[in-house]
Formats: C-alpha cells, structure tokens, sequence
C-alpha cells in the first residue's frame, strides 16, 4: 500500500491541465465519492494497526497535494485565460501615438499662418533646369551670384541641376497662370555645403510670391509683420534690413526681436536682440517678363524662409543635424494638433 500512495504521489506531483475540463476530470478522478481517495480511505481498514498511522499520515499528504495541485493550476489556467482576453484582436489599439517630425509641425504651422490670408500652396519638381532655377530669376549667365547658391550639378548636363531654392516652383506658376497671384511653395532644396551644427545640403524652405496690380512694399512688409507675429507671438517686432538677390529689387531681409530673450540680448541672438528669419523684396521686372507676365501693368513681392532656421528658433534648438538623424528620443519630444 505504501507502494501504491507514493506511485500516486508521483502522479499527482506530475500532472499537468492543459485546459479546465483536464483539471476537472482530475478531481473528479481523485476526490469524488468513488475516486481514488476514497477507495484509499476503504482499503485503510485493512491495514495492520502498527502501519495505520505511517499510511494514514501518507494518505492524508497524498490528498492535501491532491487538493494543492488542484488550487495551483486552476490558478495558472485562470492567468492563460486572462492573457487570451487582453491578445484579443479586436479590442481597439493602444500603441503609443506617433509624433510628427518638428519640421513638418512647423511647415504646416506656415501654410496654415498665409492659407488664412488667401495664399495657395504650389509644388514642383526637386530636379530643375538652369532656366527656372537661375536664368528666369535674373541670374545671368555665368554671373558669379549663381556660385552664392552653391548648386549640385548633374554631371553630364550642365543645364540640370537640383534647385537651389523654392523659386524655381514660383517661375513655373507664373509661366502657367495670370495674375492675381498668391502662392507659397514648401518643398526640400540643396545646396552643397559642408554638413555642420548650422548648415546642411539639404533644406526646407518656404518661398512666397504675391504679383498684382499696385502691390506695393507696404503689403510686402504689413504681410510678413502679421506672419511673424502669428508665428512668433503678439509681442513680436520686425525690423528690414537692405540685401541683395538677383530677383527682387529692392531686396531686404527681415529680423525679429529675439523670441528667446525678448529683445534684451542672449547668445541666440549674438546680444544684438535681433534674429534674422527671411529674405524677401520686390520681384525685379525682367523675372515678371521672363515669366510672361506684363511687367508695366503689375507688380510684386516675393520672400523666401528656412524651415530648419525658423524650427531651431522656435524650440531652442542649436544643432541642425538632429533633424535628419531621427533620433526617436529627439523626435518623440515635439507634440502637435496640426
Ligand atoms: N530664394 C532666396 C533664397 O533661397 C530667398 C528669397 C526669396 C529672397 C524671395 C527674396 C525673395 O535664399
């Protein structure tokens, strides 16, 4: 008898449920009224009385592992069984959100800002011509303010190359539509210069172009002080500065009060309380002709912006490269509803 209990034992000790019907018939096997237990308990009145205690403390062990097994793998099956319900494929998702990439927040922060004032948005190819990159946009020939845009070339044909700025999209719009005009074009340009913490070979840029009859420098300057303050904050100030391209006339660039220190002086800033954020002037009328468009009859203005500039302004960012390392611990800290 002793035997057969410590068989027992091992069986017990040994079995596993794969399901609760597995465990059910196992109780049921040991426990029940004609289960093995019971039948034990029967056959105990046979046993010699100097033996009775040492095979009734063996049953008494075999039935509380019996009871034991029992309470452990109905609690490991009722764990299986929760899993299964959370891995249910039809409960809605809960993987974290994504975040937009900083640069695309900002971008659709300008379009937004200029959508509301009736500019449309205009695209157009990556790969340009020398005509609607440089030569449509008064660049003449073999003039040296083409080397101020340092162009990627294709090597084996000198009149492609990839654009340098968003302008060339502007020259297209011009050549396929009449005025009035009211267009800005995002898009990636490239420029070959050596990758550092303040510049890179390629960009984003936002370009504006607004040609009517009797645009004056007034609207040029009230549009792009709305813009900054929308984009900056009400307390924003702007000051033009005079500058050269080739395309406008008179040309300026545009500073805004320093939105990190407020104007007073910080390294940001250089401690002069400006920050410059844009180029921008009157079209110059050989590109309104160039682009078909009667140059006496209407005028222009154009303006032209650095996304990755006005971000690292922005968010306080002081190395361009993390914006294209996606860095997920980078990337992960910009939240946005745009
Ligand atoms: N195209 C110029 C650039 O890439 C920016 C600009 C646009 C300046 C329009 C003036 C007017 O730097």
């Amino acid at each position: 008898m002793k035997e057969k209990i410590g068989t027992l034992l091992d069986d017990v000790k040994a079995f596993k449920a794969e399901n609760i019907e597995q465990l059910e018939a196992f109780r049921i096997k040991y426990l029940s009224k004609k289960g093995v237990i019971a039948a034990l308990f029967a056959d105990f009145r046979n046993v010699v009385p100097e033996h009775r205690k040492e095979i009734g403390l063996m049953m008494n062990g075999l039935k509380t592992a019996v009871q034991d097994k029992i309470v452990s793998l109905k609690e490991s099956l009722e764990n299986i069984t929760e899993t299964a319900v959370k891995a249910d494929l039809s409960l809605p998702a809960s993987a974290p959100l994504g975040t937009r990439h900083p640069l695309s927040i900002v971008r659709n922060d300008i379009i937004d800002i200029f959508s509301r004032i009736g500019f449309t948005v205009s695209e157009g190819p990556e790969i340009e011509d020398d005509f609607h990159n440089f030569s449509a946009l008064n660049f003449p020939a073999d003039h040296p303010a083409r080397d101020m845009q340092d162009t990627f070339f294709i090597e084996k044909d000198p009149d492609i190359a990839l654009r340098t700025h968003t302008s060339s999209v502007q020259v297209r719009v011009m050549e396929n539509s009449n005025p009035p005009i009211r267009t800005i074009s995002p898009g990636r340009v490239f420029r070959n210069e050596a990758i550092s913490a303040r510049a890179h070979c390629i960009f984003h840029q936002v370009e504006g172009l607004y040609v009517d009859t009797d645009v004056s420098f007034a609207d040029l300057k009230q549009t792009l002080y709305y813009f900054a303050k929308e984009l900056f904050g009400e307390h924003t100030k702007t000051r033009f500065r005079p500058s050269y391209f080739p395309f406008t006339e008179p040309s300026a660039e545009m500073d805004i009060s320093c939105n990190i220190c407020g104007g007073k002086g910080c390294n940001i800033c250089k401690y002069t309380g400006w920050v410059e954020i844009l180029g921008c002037g009157m079209v110059d009328p050989n590109v309104l002709d160039a682009c078909a468009i009667d140059s006496i009859k209407y005028t222009g203005f154009a303006f032209g912006m650095g996304v990755e500039r006005i971000t690292m302004l922005k968010y306080q960012i002081n190395d361009l490269r993390l914006f294209f390392e996606n860095d997920v611990r980078f990337l992960e800290q910009f939240k946005s509803t745009i």
